[in-house]
Protein backbone atom coordinates (compact mmCIF):
# COMPACT_ATOMS: atom_id res chain seq x y z
CA UNK A 1 0.00 0.00 0.00
CA UNK A 2 1.22 3.50 -0.98
CA UNK A 3 2.56 4.96 2.43
CA UNK A 4 -0.34 7.69 2.72
CA UNK A 5 -2.47 5.03 3.37
CA UNK A 6 -0.35 3.45 5.92
CA UNK A 7 -0.80 4.09 10.00
CA UNK A 8 1.48 2.70 12.29
CA UNK A 9 0.58 2.83 15.94
CA UNK A 10 1.01 1.02 19.46
CA UNK A 11 -1.09 1.02 22.78
CA UNK A 12 0.48 2.14 25.75
CA UNK A 13 -2.00 1.47 29.08
CA UNK A 14 -0.87 0.83 32.63
CA UNK A 15 -1.89 -2.83 33.61
CA UNK A 16 -5.63 -3.83 33.13
CA UNK A 17 -6.56 -0.37 31.65
CA UNK A 18 -7.83 -2.53 29.12
CA UNK A 19 -5.04 -2.77 26.28
CA UNK A 20 -5.79 -6.25 25.45
CA UNK A 21 -9.49 -5.70 25.29
CA UNK A 22 -9.09 -2.95 23.02
CA UNK A 23 -6.79 -4.26 20.70
CA UNK A 24 -9.26 -7.03 20.23
CA UNK A 25 -12.32 -4.77 19.73
CA UNK A 26 -10.44 -3.27 17.06
CA UNK A 27 -8.93 -6.16 15.45
CA UNK A 28 -12.95 -7.34 14.95
CA UNK A 29 -14.32 -4.07 13.75
CA UNK A 30 -11.64 -4.14 10.90
CA UNK A 31 -12.70 -7.75 10.51
CA UNK A 32 -9.26 -9.24 11.05
CA UNK A 33 -10.54 -11.36 13.09
CA UNK A 34 -14.26 -13.01 12.12
CA UNK A 35 -15.05 -14.64 15.68
CA UNK A 36 -13.39 -14.99 19.31
CA UNK A 37 -12.56 -18.21 18.00
CA UNK A 38 -8.92 -18.24 19.35
CA UNK A 39 -8.00 -17.62 23.29
CA UNK A 40 -10.29 -15.58 24.60
CA UNK A 41 -7.81 -12.66 24.33
CA UNK A 42 -5.40 -12.99 21.53
CA UNK A 43 -2.99 -10.99 21.30
CA UNK A 44 -1.39 -12.04 24.52
CA UNK A 45 -0.42 -15.75 23.91
CA UNK A 46 2.16 -17.25 26.53
CA UNK A 47 -0.01 -18.52 29.39
CA UNK A 48 2.39 -16.62 32.17
CA UNK A 49 1.59 -13.58 30.16
CA UNK A 50 -1.96 -13.81 30.46
CA UNK A 51 -2.11 -15.24 34.11
CA UNK A 52 -0.20 -11.88 35.52
CA UNK A 53 -1.86 -9.99 32.45
CA UNK A 54 1.45 -8.50 31.15
CA UNK A 55 1.88 -8.40 27.28
CA UNK A 56 5.98 -9.40 27.12
CA UNK A 57 5.82 -10.22 23.67
CA UNK A 58 3.13 -10.41 20.39
CA UNK A 59 3.30 -9.94 16.88
CA UNK A 60 2.61 -6.71 15.26
CA UNK A 61 -1.10 -7.14 13.52
CA UNK A 62 -2.04 -5.64 9.89
CA UNK A 63 -5.46 -4.75 9.89
CA UNK A 64 -7.75 -2.90 7.38
CA UNK A 65 -9.51 -0.44 7.58
CA UNK A 66 -12.24 1.27 5.17
CA UNK A 67 -12.49 4.88 6.64
CA UNK A 68 -15.60 7.32 6.33
CA UNK A 69 -13.91 9.62 4.26
CA UNK A 70 -13.94 6.49 1.38
CA UNK A 71 -10.43 5.14 2.09
CA UNK A 72 -9.15 2.25 2.83
CA UNK A 73 -6.09 2.35 5.26
CA UNK A 74 -3.91 -0.38 6.16
CA UNK A 75 -3.30 0.08 9.90
CA UNK A 76 -0.42 -2.09 11.60
CA UNK A 77 -0.89 -2.50 15.33
CA UNK A 78 2.24 -3.16 17.33
CA UNK A 79 2.06 -4.10 20.22
CA UNK A 80 4.89 -2.99 23.17
CA UNK A 81 5.59 -5.07 26.64
CA UNK A 82 3.88 -2.29 28.90
CA UNK A 83 6.29 -2.57 31.63
CA UNK A 84 9.15 -0.84 32.26
CA UNK A 85 11.79 -3.87 32.83
CA UNK A 86 11.40 -3.94 29.00
CA UNK A 87 11.93 -0.34 28.35
CA UNK A 88 14.12 -0.54 25.69
CA UNK A 89 12.09 -3.44 24.08
CA UNK A 90 8.69 -0.63 24.68
CA UNK A 91 11.25 1.87 22.91
CA UNK A 92 11.79 0.42 19.84
CA UNK A 93 8.75 -0.32 19.22
CA UNK A 94 7.43 2.94 19.39
CA UNK A 95 9.86 3.88 17.41
CA UNK A 96 8.47 2.05 14.77
CA UNK A 97 5.22 3.80 15.05
CA UNK A 98 4.15 6.84 14.05
CA UNK A 99 1.37 7.28 16.97
CA UNK A 100 0.23 6.00 19.85
CA UNK A 101 -3.41 4.95 21.61
CA UNK A 102 -3.02 5.78 25.55
CA UNK A 103 -5.32 3.83 27.18
CA UNK A 104 -6.77 5.57 30.73
CA UNK A 105 -9.17 3.67 33.20
CA UNK A 106 -11.70 6.05 33.98
CA UNK A 107 -12.32 4.66 37.39
CA UNK A 108 -8.57 4.30 38.07
CA UNK A 109 -6.98 7.51 36.31
CA UNK A 110 -3.51 7.75 35.68
CA UNK A 111 -1.51 5.43 37.18
CA UNK A 112 2.65 5.06 37.29
CA UNK A 113 2.57 2.67 34.51
CA UNK A 114 0.93 5.16 32.63
CA UNK A 115 3.31 7.57 33.34
CA UNK A 116 6.34 5.64 32.24
CA UNK A 117 5.11 4.59 29.19
CA UNK A 118 3.98 8.46 28.12
CA UNK A 119 7.58 9.62 28.25
CA UNK A 120 9.08 6.60 26.47
CA UNK A 121 6.24 7.95 23.65
CA UNK A 122 6.76 11.65 23.91
CA UNK A 123 10.58 10.74 23.44
CA UNK A 124 10.30 8.82 20.11
CA UNK A 125 8.04 12.07 19.59
CA UNK A 126 4.85 9.89 19.13
CA UNK A 127 0.70 11.47 17.92
CA UNK A 128 -0.75 10.31 21.29
CA UNK A 129 -4.53 9.88 21.10
CA UNK A 130 -5.87 9.67 24.62
CA UNK A 131 -8.58 6.84 24.89
CA UNK A 132 -10.32 7.27 28.46
CA UNK A 133 -11.81 3.32 28.59
CA UNK A 134 -14.01 1.53 30.78
CA UNK A 135 -16.97 4.43 30.54
CA UNK A 136 -19.31 1.88 31.19
CA UNK A 137 -18.67 1.57 34.87
CA UNK A 138 -20.57 3.02 37.65
CA UNK A 139 -17.52 5.13 39.31
CA UNK A 140 -16.21 6.05 35.96
CA UNK A 141 -14.98 9.77 36.50
CA UNK A 142 -14.29 11.12 32.78
CA UNK A 143 -13.69 14.87 33.98
CA UNK A 144 -11.23 14.04 36.42
CA UNK A 145 -9.08 11.86 34.04
CA UNK A 146 -9.30 14.49 31.96
CA UNK A 147 -7.60 17.02 33.91
CA UNK A 148 -5.25 14.78 35.10
CA UNK A 149 -4.37 14.02 31.05
CA UNK A 150 -3.65 18.01 31.30
CA UNK A 151 -2.10 18.35 34.94
CA UNK A 152 0.17 15.25 34.43
CA UNK A 153 0.98 14.63 31.27
CA UNK A 154 0.61 18.07 29.54
CA UNK A 155 -1.81 16.21 27.09
CA UNK A 156 -5.42 18.38 26.37
CA UNK A 157 -8.45 16.76 27.67
CA UNK A 158 -10.45 17.75 25.46
CA UNK A 159 -8.65 15.62 23.09
CA UNK A 160 -9.57 12.25 24.72
CA UNK A 161 -11.99 9.98 23.18
CA UNK A 162 -14.56 8.25 25.52
CA UNK A 163 -14.48 4.37 25.29
CA UNK A 164 -15.95 0.81 26.39
CA UNK A 165 -13.64 -1.38 25.12
CA UNK A 166 -15.85 -3.94 26.51
CA UNK A 167 -19.19 -2.31 25.85
CA UNK A 168 -17.71 -1.56 22.27
CA UNK A 169 -18.51 2.19 22.71
CA UNK A 170 -16.11 4.73 20.91
CA UNK A 171 -13.91 2.23 18.67
CA UNK A 172 -15.11 3.86 15.30
CA UNK A 173 -13.74 7.15 16.85
CA UNK A 174 -10.96 5.33 17.84
CA UNK A 175 -10.16 4.30 14.14
CA UNK A 176 -11.10 7.09 12.68
CA UNK A 177 -8.55 8.90 15.16
CA UNK A 178 -6.08 6.59 13.93
CA UNK A 179 -6.48 7.79 10.32
CA UNK A 180 -6.80 11.41 11.02
CA UNK A 181 -4.05 12.21 13.48
CA UNK A 182 -1.42 10.02 12.98
CA UNK A 183 0.65 11.11 10.23
CA UNK A 184 1.48 8.57 7.15
CA UNK A 185 4.82 7.22 7.39
CA UNK A 186 7.27 9.54 5.06
CA UNK A 187 10.28 8.06 3.37
CA UNK A 188 13.67 9.05 4.91
CA UNK A 189 15.46 9.92 1.56
CA UNK A 190 18.71 7.72 1.98
CA UNK A 191 19.45 6.37 -0.82
CA UNK A 192 18.30 2.60 -0.79
CA UNK A 193 16.34 0.20 2.15
CA UNK A 194 16.31 1.36 5.80
CA UNK A 195 14.52 -1.10 8.24
CA UNK A 196 14.15 -1.69 11.72
CA UNK A 197 14.33 -4.72 13.38
CA UNK A 198 12.43 -4.35 16.60
CA UNK A 199 11.49 -7.74 17.73
CA UNK A 200 12.38 -11.22 16.88
CA UNK A 201 10.94 -15.00 17.39
CA UNK A 202 12.55 -18.56 16.66
CA UNK A 203 10.13 -20.43 14.54
CA UNK A 204 11.23 -24.37 14.49
CA UNK A 205 10.87 -23.85 10.82
CA UNK A 206 11.95 -21.09 9.67
CA UNK A 207 14.73 -19.97 12.02
CA UNK A 208 14.75 -16.77 13.59
CA UNK A 209 11.60 -14.76 12.36
CA UNK A 210 12.36 -10.64 12.38
CA UNK A 211 9.72 -8.17 13.32
CA UNK A 212 10.36 -5.32 10.46
CA UNK A 213 9.17 -2.00 10.00
CA UNK A 214 10.74 -0.05 6.61
CA UNK A 215 11.40 3.23 7.07
CA UNK A 216 13.06 3.70 3.40
CA UNK A 217 13.11 1.56 0.17
CA UNK A 218 11.60 -1.71 -0.41
CA UNK A 219 12.44 -5.13 1.54
CA UNK A 220 12.04 -8.39 -0.37
CA UNK A 221 12.63 -11.79 -0.91
CA UNK A 222 15.74 -13.06 -2.60
CA UNK A 223 17.87 -9.38 -1.74
CA UNK A 224 20.96 -9.68 0.65
CA UNK A 225 20.88 -7.26 3.53
CA UNK A 226 22.94 -6.12 5.67
CA UNK A 227 22.71 -5.81 9.52
CA UNK A 228 24.43 -2.44 10.37
CA UNK A 229 25.41 -3.19 13.97
CA UNK A 230 25.66 -6.39 13.85
CA UNK A 231 27.62 -6.50 10.62
CA UNK A 232 26.45 -9.50 8.80
CA UNK A 233 25.15 -9.78 5.67
CA UNK A 234 21.89 -12.40 4.87
CA UNK A 235 19.80 -13.06 2.06
CA UNK A 236 16.14 -12.34 2.74
CA UNK A 237 14.40 -15.85 2.20
CA UNK A 238 10.75 -14.64 2.94
CA UNK A 239 8.89 -11.47 3.69
CA UNK A 240 5.31 -10.97 5.07
CA UNK A 241 3.00 -9.23 7.68
CA UNK A 242 0.67 -10.83 10.41
CA UNK A 243 -3.64 -10.60 10.34
CA UNK A 244 -2.91 -12.14 13.01
CA UNK A 245 -1.87 -15.59 11.71
CA UNK A 246 1.80 -14.99 9.37
CA UNK A 247 1.26 -14.62 5.57
CA UNK A 248 4.06 -13.96 3.15
CA UNK A 249 3.84 -10.62 1.03
CA UNK A 250 5.84 -10.20 -2.22
CA UNK A 251 7.48 -7.31 -0.46
CA UNK A 252 7.38 -4.00 2.14
CA UNK A 253 7.07 -1.19 1.41
CA UNK A 254 8.08 2.35 3.04
CA UNK A 255 5.86 2.61 6.54
CA UNK A 256 4.62 -1.25 6.22
CA UNK A 257 5.35 -3.38 8.87
CA UNK A 258 5.76 -6.87 8.89
CA UNK A 259 8.50 -9.97 9.27
CA UNK A 260 11.40 -11.17 7.60
CA UNK A 261 13.21 -14.56 7.66
CA UNK A 262 16.77 -15.53 6.39
CA UNK A 263 18.99 -17.94 7.29
CA UNK A 264 19.86 -16.57 10.80
CA UNK A 265 20.01 -19.26 13.82
CA UNK A 266 20.66 -17.74 16.58
CA UNK A 267 18.17 -14.59 17.91
CA UNK A 268 21.79 -13.32 19.60
CA UNK A 269 22.87 -12.66 15.48
CA UNK A 270 19.93 -9.91 15.29
CA UNK A 271 20.56 -7.06 17.77
CA UNK A 272 17.05 -5.57 18.90
CA UNK A 273 17.21 -2.01 16.65
CA UNK A 274 19.03 -2.84 14.25
CA UNK A 275 18.98 -1.28 10.88
CA UNK A 276 18.57 -3.70 7.99
CA UNK A 277 19.72 -1.53 4.71
CA UNK A 278 20.77 -3.37 1.29
CA UNK A 279 24.23 -4.32 0.71
CA UNK A 280 25.33 -3.83 -2.68
CA UNK A 281 24.15 0.23 -1.57
CA UNK A 282 24.18 0.62 2.09
CA UNK A 283 22.08 3.87 3.75
CA UNK A 284 23.64 4.87 7.03
CA UNK A 285 21.54 3.45 10.33
CA UNK A 286 18.43 4.88 11.78
CA UNK A 287 18.91 6.82 14.86
CA UNK A 288 18.65 5.40 18.56
CA UNK A 289 19.75 2.44 18.36
CA UNK A 290 21.45 0.70 22.00
CA UNK A 291 22.83 -2.19 23.25
CA UNK A 292 20.79 -3.95 25.65
CA UNK A 293 22.95 -5.25 28.83
CA UNK A 294 21.26 -6.99 31.49
CA UNK A 295 20.83 -4.71 34.43
CA UNK A 296 20.36 -7.87 37.39
CA UNK A 297 21.99 -10.85 37.78
CA UNK A 298 21.13 -13.94 39.69
CA UNK A 299 22.77 -17.43 39.76
CA UNK A 300 20.29 -20.40 38.73
CA UNK A 301 21.16 -23.56 39.82
CA UNK A 302 19.48 -27.27 39.71
CA UNK A 303 17.93 -28.20 43.04
CA UNK A 304 18.75 -31.36 41.60
CA UNK A 305 22.62 -31.69 40.71
CA UNK A 306 21.47 -34.45 38.13
CA UNK A 307 19.50 -31.99 36.51
CA UNK A 308 22.41 -29.65 35.25
CA UNK A 309 22.40 -30.63 31.50
CA UNK A 310 18.56 -30.82 31.18
CA UNK A 311 18.78 -26.40 32.93
CA UNK A 312 21.37 -25.68 30.56
CA UNK A 313 19.16 -27.14 27.72
CA UNK A 314 16.29 -25.56 29.01
CA UNK A 315 18.04 -22.16 29.35
CA UNK A 316 19.17 -22.00 26.03
CA UNK A 317 15.41 -22.76 24.55
CA UNK A 318 14.35 -20.00 26.58
CA UNK A 319 16.86 -17.54 25.17
CA UNK A 320 15.74 -18.36 21.44
CA UNK A 321 12.55 -16.33 22.04
CA UNK A 322 14.14 -13.56 24.42
CA UNK A 323 17.39 -12.33 23.27
CA UNK A 324 18.06 -9.78 26.21
CA UNK A 325 18.00 -12.64 28.82
CA UNK A 326 21.86 -13.98 29.24
CA UNK A 327 23.04 -16.96 31.14
CA UNK A 328 26.68 -18.81 31.52
CA UNK A 329 27.92 -21.48 33.45
CA UNK A 330 29.33 -20.88 36.96
CA UNK A 331 29.74 -22.74 40.13
CA UNK A 332 29.35 -22.87 43.58
CA UNK A 333 30.90 -24.39 46.22
CA UNK A 334 27.88 -24.21 48.24
CA UNK A 335 25.36 -24.96 45.17
CA UNK A 336 27.44 -26.62 42.90
CA UNK A 337 27.18 -26.48 39.12
CA UNK A 338 24.71 -23.93 37.78
CA UNK A 339 24.57 -20.39 35.83
CA UNK A 340 24.70 -17.23 35.79
CA UNK A 341 21.62 -15.35 34.58
CA UNK A 342 21.16 -11.88 33.40
CA UNK A 343 17.82 -10.17 32.97
CA UNK A 344 16.58 -6.61 31.94
CA UNK A 345 14.95 -6.08 35.79
CA UNK A 346 13.23 -8.05 38.30
CA UNK A 347 10.51 -8.91 36.43
CA UNK A 348 12.43 -10.08 33.70
CA UNK A 349 13.86 -12.43 36.00
CA UNK A 350 10.93 -13.90 37.54
CA UNK A 351 9.29 -14.51 34.54
CA UNK A 352 12.25 -17.04 33.75
CA UNK A 353 11.94 -18.83 37.11
CA UNK A 354 8.26 -19.19 36.50
CA UNK A 355 8.72 -20.53 32.95
CA UNK A 356 11.70 -22.85 33.97
CA UNK A 357 9.33 -24.61 36.68
CA UNK A 358 6.25 -24.45 35.10
CA UNK A 359 6.69 -24.74 31.29
CA UNK A 360 10.13 -26.92 31.85
CA UNK A 361 9.18 -28.51 34.84
CA UNK A 362 12.40 -27.48 36.47
CA UNK A 363 13.43 -27.22 40.29
CA UNK A 364 15.91 -24.31 40.69
CA UNK A 365 17.12 -22.32 43.34
CA UNK A 366 17.78 -18.42 42.45
CA UNK A 367 20.52 -16.81 44.75
CA UNK A 368 20.34 -13.43 46.31
CA UNK A 369 19.99 -10.79 42.79
CA UNK A 370 22.72 -8.38 42.16
CA UNK A 371 22.81 -5.48 40.09
CA UNK A 372 25.81 -4.25 38.36
CA UNK A 373 28.12 -2.28 39.59
CA UNK A 374 30.79 -0.20 37.81
CA UNK A 375 34.29 -0.25 40.05
CA UNK A 376 37.04 1.80 39.56
CA UNK A 377 40.40 0.85 40.70
CA UNK A 378 43.27 2.69 42.05
CA UNK A 379 45.23 2.36 39.11
CA UNK A 380 42.03 4.10 37.14
CA UNK A 381 40.33 0.80 35.36
CA UNK A 382 36.63 0.53 35.72
CA UNK A 383 35.34 -3.05 36.17
CA UNK A 384 31.61 -3.77 35.90
CA UNK A 385 30.69 -6.27 38.35
CA UNK A 386 27.98 -8.10 38.53
CA UNK A 387 28.75 -10.90 41.03
CA UNK A 388 30.30 -10.27 44.22
CA UNK A 389 32.41 -12.95 43.90
CA UNK A 390 34.29 -10.65 41.76
CA UNK A 391 34.22 -7.38 43.74
CA UNK A 392 38.43 -6.33 44.25
CA UNK A 393 40.26 -6.12 47.49
CA UNK A 394 38.65 -3.28 49.41
CA UNK A 395 42.68 -1.66 48.87
CA UNK A 396 42.51 -1.54 45.34
CA UNK A 397 39.16 -0.03 44.42
CA UNK A 398 38.89 4.03 44.44
CA UNK A 399 35.25 4.38 43.88
CA UNK A 400 32.29 2.24 43.12
CA UNK A 401 29.09 3.85 41.72
CA UNK A 402 25.53 1.70 41.30
CA UNK A 403 22.73 2.39 38.77
CA UNK A 404 19.79 4.87 40.23
CA UNK A 405 16.35 4.55 39.01
CA UNK A 406 13.40 6.97 38.80
CA UNK A 407 10.71 5.71 40.52
CA UNK A 408 6.96 7.30 40.39
CA UNK A 409 4.86 6.35 43.30
CA UNK A 410 1.21 6.89 42.85
CA UNK A 411 -0.57 6.88 46.22
CA UNK A 412 -3.33 7.15 48.30
CA UNK A 413 -3.21 11.10 50.22
CA UNK A 414 -3.18 9.08 53.39
CA UNK A 415 -0.10 7.16 53.11
CA UNK A 416 2.31 9.87 51.40
CA UNK A 417 4.01 9.80 55.39
CA UNK A 418 4.68 6.06 55.15
CA UNK A 419 5.71 6.46 51.26
CA UNK A 420 8.55 8.86 52.21
CA UNK A 421 9.37 6.97 55.02
CA UNK A 422 10.16 4.04 52.72
CA UNK A 423 11.80 5.58 50.30
CA UNK A 424 14.41 7.00 53.04
CA UNK A 425 14.44 3.26 54.52
CA UNK A 426 15.53 2.58 50.35
CA UNK A 427 18.32 5.04 50.20
CA UNK A 428 15.52 7.08 47.96
CA UNK A 429 15.82 10.75 47.29
CA UNK A 430 12.76 12.89 47.41
CA UNK A 431 12.49 14.99 44.16
CA UNK A 432 8.95 15.88 44.31
CA UNK A 433 5.42 15.51 45.11
CA UNK A 434 2.23 16.26 42.80
CA UNK A 435 -1.22 16.21 43.06
CA UNK A 436 -3.43 13.88 41.24
CA UNK A 437 -6.83 14.21 42.41
CA UNK A 438 -8.73 14.96 45.52
CA UNK A 439 -7.45 11.10 46.66
CA UNK A 440 -4.19 10.50 45.18
CA UNK A 441 -0.59 11.85 44.80
CA UNK A 442 2.46 11.27 43.27
CA UNK A 443 6.41 10.79 44.48
CA UNK A 444 9.17 11.06 42.43
CA UNK A 445 12.17 9.65 43.14
CA UNK A 446 15.69 8.64 43.10
CA UNK A 447 16.66 5.27 44.04
CA UNK A 448 19.33 2.55 44.25
CA UNK A 449 18.40 -0.46 41.87
CA UNK A 450 19.77 -2.56 44.43
CA UNK A 451 17.56 -1.51 46.80
CA UNK A 452 13.95 -1.63 45.15
CA UNK A 453 14.88 -5.40 43.57
CA UNK A 454 13.81 -7.22 46.55
CA UNK A 455 10.68 -6.23 48.46
CA UNK A 456 10.21 -2.54 47.04
CA UNK A 457 6.76 -3.40 45.12
CA UNK A 458 5.18 -5.80 47.53
CA UNK A 459 6.15 -3.13 50.46
CA UNK A 460 4.25 -0.39 48.68
CA UNK A 461 1.21 -2.47 48.02
CA UNK A 462 1.13 -3.56 51.71
CA UNK A 463 1.64 0.05 53.00
CA UNK A 464 -1.14 1.16 50.47
CA UNK A 465 -3.55 -1.80 50.74
CA UNK A 466 -3.03 -2.63 47.20
CA UNK A 467 -4.00 1.01 45.84
CA UNK A 468 -0.31 2.04 45.68
CA UNK A 469 1.51 1.37 41.92
CA UNK A 470 4.71 1.92 41.43
CA UNK A 471 7.23 1.96 37.76
CA UNK A 472 10.32 3.74 37.17
CA UNK A 473 12.93 4.11 34.46
CA UNK A 474 16.68 3.92 34.84
CA UNK A 475 18.51 6.98 35.56
CA UNK A 476 22.15 7.30 36.34
CA UNK A 477 25.07 5.72 38.33
CA UNK A 478 26.17 7.10 41.42
CA UNK A 479 29.02 6.81 44.22
CA UNK A 480 28.02 5.09 47.25
CA UNK A 481 29.49 3.25 50.44
CA UNK A 482 29.31 -0.03 49.24
CA UNK A 483 30.84 -3.04 50.91
CA UNK A 484 31.30 -7.14 50.42
CA UNK A 485 29.48 -8.93 52.93
CA UNK A 486 30.70 -12.52 53.33
CA UNK A 487 29.34 -15.18 55.19
CA UNK A 488 31.32 -17.63 56.97
CA UNK A 489 30.99 -21.09 58.33
CA UNK A 490 33.14 -21.85 60.80
CA UNK A 491 35.67 -19.54 59.29
CA UNK A 492 34.88 -20.30 56.03
CA UNK A 493 33.03 -18.18 53.39
CA UNK A 494 30.09 -19.65 52.13
CA UNK A 495 30.10 -17.98 48.16
CA UNK A 496 26.07 -18.03 48.06
CA UNK A 497 25.78 -15.96 50.20
CA UNK A 498 28.27 -13.16 49.75
CA UNK A 499 26.48 -9.97 48.35
CA UNK A 500 27.19 -6.24 47.69
CA UNK A 501 25.45 -4.58 50.64
CA UNK A 502 25.68 -0.78 51.14
CA UNK A 503 27.69 0.04 54.36
CA UNK A 504 24.83 1.19 56.69
CA UNK A 505 22.60 -2.08 55.72
CA UNK A 506 25.42 -4.46 56.29
CA UNK A 507 24.81 -5.25 59.55
CA UNK A 508 21.97 -5.16 59.78
CA UNK A 509 21.61 -7.87 56.86
CA UNK A 510 24.73 -9.81 58.15
CA UNK A 511 22.73 -10.34 61.51
CA UNK A 512 19.43 -11.69 59.73
CA UNK A 513 21.34 -14.10 57.49
CA UNK A 514 23.35 -15.40 60.45
CA UNK A 515 20.14 -15.89 62.02
CA UNK A 516 18.94 -17.84 59.38
CA UNK A 517 21.83 -19.92 58.79
CA UNK A 518 21.57 -20.97 62.09
CA UNK A 519 17.92 -22.27 62.35
CA UNK A 520 18.87 -24.23 59.05
CA UNK A 521 22.47 -25.35 59.62
CA UNK A 522 22.09 -28.82 61.87
CA UNK A 523 23.94 -29.50 64.94
CA UNK A 524 27.31 -30.92 64.43
CA UNK A 525 29.49 -33.11 67.11
CA UNK A 526 31.40 -28.93 67.76
CA UNK A 527 30.42 -26.03 68.39
CA UNK A 528 29.77 -23.80 64.74
CA UNK A 529 30.45 -20.29 64.41
CA UNK A 530 27.97 -18.12 61.65
CA UNK A 531 29.53 -14.89 61.28
CA UNK A 532 29.28 -12.42 58.64
CA UNK A 533 32.28 -10.28 57.76
CA UNK A 534 33.35 -7.13 55.48
CA UNK A 535 36.84 -7.48 54.83
CA UNK A 536 38.12 -8.94 58.20
CA UNK A 537 36.19 -7.58 60.17
CA UNK A 538 33.05 -9.32 61.89
CA UNK A 539 30.00 -7.78 62.44
CA UNK A 540 27.78 -10.22 63.00
CA UNK A 541 27.84 -13.79 64.40
CA UNK A 542 25.70 -16.90 65.47
CA UNK A 543 26.62 -19.61 67.34
CA UNK A 544 24.64 -23.37 66.81
CA UNK A 545 26.26 -24.83 69.76
CA UNK A 546 27.28 -28.50 69.84
CA UNK A 547 25.94 -31.82 69.85
CA UNK A 548 26.98 -33.40 73.40
CA UNK A 549 26.88 -36.83 74.69
CA UNK A 550 26.58 -37.06 78.47
CA UNK A 551 29.39 -37.94 79.62
CA UNK A 552 29.51 -38.30 83.13
CA UNK A 553 26.53 -40.47 82.81
CA UNK A 554 27.89 -43.30 84.27
CA UNK A 555 29.43 -41.51 86.84
CA UNK A 556 27.23 -42.08 90.03
CA UNK A 557 27.87 -40.33 92.69
CA UNK A 558 31.45 -39.86 93.92
CA UNK A 559 33.84 -36.72 94.31
CA UNK A 560 33.14 -33.80 91.65
CA UNK A 561 36.65 -33.38 89.98
CA UNK A 562 35.88 -36.57 88.72
CA UNK A 563 33.07 -35.49 86.51
CA UNK A 564 35.27 -32.11 85.91
CA UNK A 565 37.62 -34.33 84.42
CA UNK A 566 35.26 -36.26 82.14
CA UNK A 567 33.75 -32.93 81.03
CA UNK A 568 37.51 -31.50 80.18
CA UNK A 569 38.18 -34.20 77.82
CA UNK A 570 35.41 -34.26 76.13
CA UNK A 571 35.80 -30.48 75.88
CA UNK A 572 39.49 -31.42 74.44
CA UNK A 573 37.88 -33.97 71.74
CA UNK A 574 35.35 -31.28 70.36
CA UNK A 575 38.63 -28.50 70.17
CA UNK A 576 40.29 -31.38 68.36
CA UNK A 577 37.45 -32.20 66.36
CA UNK A 578 36.32 -28.47 65.29
CA UNK A 579 39.97 -28.01 63.70
CA UNK A 580 39.99 -31.21 61.88
CA UNK A 581 36.40 -31.19 60.51
CA UNK A 582 34.40 -29.60 57.90
CA UNK A 583 31.06 -28.58 58.33
CA UNK A 584 28.90 -30.58 56.90
CA UNK A 585 26.08 -28.29 55.44
CA UNK A 586 23.28 -29.82 53.42
CA UNK A 587 22.65 -27.82 50.41
CA UNK A 588 18.59 -28.12 51.58
CA UNK A 589 19.85 -25.34 54.01
CA UNK A 590 21.61 -23.51 51.99
CA UNK A 591 18.08 -23.61 50.10
CA UNK A 592 15.87 -22.90 52.64
CA UNK A 593 18.06 -19.41 53.68
CA UNK A 594 17.85 -18.50 49.83
CA UNK A 595 14.00 -18.95 49.40
CA UNK A 596 13.71 -16.88 52.88
P1 LIG B 1 -2.64 -6.20 30.65
O1 LIG B 1 -2.57 -7.14 29.49
O2 LIG B 1 -2.66 -6.85 31.98
O3 LIG B 1 -1.78 -4.99 30.55
O4 LIG B 1 -4.09 -5.69 30.74
P2 LIG B 1 -4.82 -4.96 29.62
O5 LIG B 1 -4.50 -3.52 29.70
O6 LIG B 1 -4.63 -5.68 28.34
O7 LIG B 1 -6.29 -5.11 30.15
P3 LIG B 1 -7.39 -6.13 29.67
O8 LIG B 1 -7.83 -5.82 28.30
O9 LIG B 1 -6.91 -7.51 29.97
O10 LIG B 1 -8.54 -5.70 30.65
C1 LIG B 1 -8.43 -5.78 32.04
C2 LIG B 1 -9.80 -6.01 32.65
O11 LIG B 1 -10.63 -4.87 32.40
C3 LIG B 1 -10.54 -7.19 32.04
O12 LIG B 1 -11.20 -7.83 33.07
C4 LIG B 1 -11.50 -6.56 31.06
O13 LIG B 1 -12.64 -7.33 30.87
C5 LIG B 1 -11.81 -5.25 31.73
N1 LIG B 1 -12.18 -4.21 30.77
C6 LIG B 1 -11.51 -3.83 29.66
N2 LIG B 1 -12.14 -2.83 29.03
C7 LIG B 1 -13.25 -2.57 29.76
C8 LIG B 1 -14.32 -1.63 29.64
O14 LIG B 1 -14.41 -0.82 28.72
N3 LIG B 1 -15.28 -1.65 30.61
C9 LIG B 1 -15.23 -2.51 31.65
N4 LIG B 1 -16.20 -2.46 32.54
N5 LIG B 1 -14.26 -3.41 31.79
C10 LIG B 1 -13.28 -3.44 30.87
Amino acid sequence: MDAAHIRNFSIIAHIDHGKTTLSDRLLHRTGTIATRDMEAQLLDSMDLERERGITIKAHPVTMTYAAKNGETYELNLIDTPGHVDFSYEVSRSLSACEGALLIIDAAQGVEAQTVANVHLAMKQNLTIIPVINKIDLPHANVAQAKVQLEDILAIPGDSAILASAKEGIGIEEILEAIVERIPAPKPTNAPSLQALGFDSFFDTYKGVVTHVRVFNGELKAGMTVKLLHSGKNVEVKEVGSFNPKPYIREKLLVGETGYFTANIKSPKDVKMGDTLTDSRNPSPALPGFKEIHPMVFSGIYPINTADYEHLKANLAKLQLNDSAFAFQAESSVALGFGFRCGFLGLLHLEIVQERLRREYNMDIIATYPSVVYRVTMTDGTVKEIDNPAFLPEANYIEKIEEPMVKAFIICPNEYIGDMMALVSEKRGNLDHTETLDSRRVMLTSLLPLNEILIDFHDRIKSITRGFGSMDYEHATYSQSNMVKLDMLVNGESVDAFSCIVHRDKAESRGRALAAKLKEVIPTQQYQVAIQGAIGGKIIARETVSAMRKDVTAKCYGGDISRKRKLLEKQKEGKKRMKSFGTVNIPQEAFIEVLKA
